[in-house]
């Protein structure tokens, strides 16, 4: 049986696409059951009725409490009986029951070397700008698994790209994001091999 894969996204979903190209290619031995979206009207969501991949909209402000919202995120994963969990570029925190259900089995994608530039305000473009400010010559993007700190779980795998004294912010996030498109389906695959029999 092939792995379950679901993928959270909150925006344009090129890393979200990308896992899919690999399984399309064969790279992946996996199937993406369904996408959980934290908005309406984002790239990703478009990208999975392309693949015929079901969507869904869990967004905050359609709860009335953290707890509603909590339980909702959970019951669409839950029922979609995942082997992995992959935040492709979901800009919520996940909470702590969910993180707690299921366990080594959510990981993320960072736009930078963790544990460098992770953390509280380092996401999107900003990552980037401060790698600039801090005159780094090297950058690249991060695959950790999610636990209660956030960022801060187990590296799983990175990649390196330079910073070239020309770079803005902009061209930088584009090199770290080729580089991103890569190392997401590798490290799935490697994950499901080693974890699923
Ligand atoms: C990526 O840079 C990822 O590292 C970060 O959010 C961005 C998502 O981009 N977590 P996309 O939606 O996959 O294009």
């Amino acid at each position: 049986m092939k792995a379950r894969i679901v993928v959270l996204a909150s925006g344009s979903g090129s890393n979200f696409h990308a896992v899919l190209n690999a399984i399309d290619r064969g790279e992946v031995d996996a199937e993406v059951v369904r996408l959980i979206a934290s908005r309406p009207a984002i790239g990703a969501i478009e990208k999975a009725e392309n693949a015929n991949i079901p969507s869904v909209v869990v967004q905050r402000k359609h709860f009335d409490s953290p707890e509603s919202y909590e339980n909702a995120l959970l019951d669409e994963l839950s029922s979609a009986k995942p082997d992995l969990i992959v935040l492709a570029g979901f800009l919520v925190q996940i909470p702590v029951l969910i993180i707690r259900a299921f366990e080594n089995k959510i990981i993320n994608i960072h736009p930078s070397l963790l544990p460098d530039f992770g953390g509280k305000g380092f996401y999107g473009i900003k990552v980037h700008e401060a790698v600039i400010k801090a005159g780094k010559r090297e950058s690249g993007c991060t695959v950790h698994m999610v636990t209660e700190n956030y960022d801060e779980g187990p590296i799983l795998a990175q990649s390196k790209v330079p910073v070239l004294p020309s770079d803005t912010a902009e061209y930088l996030a584009k090199r770290v994001l080729d580089a991103e498109h890569k190392l997401l389906p590798k490290t799935i695959q490697t994950i499901l091999k080693n974890q699923i029999p």
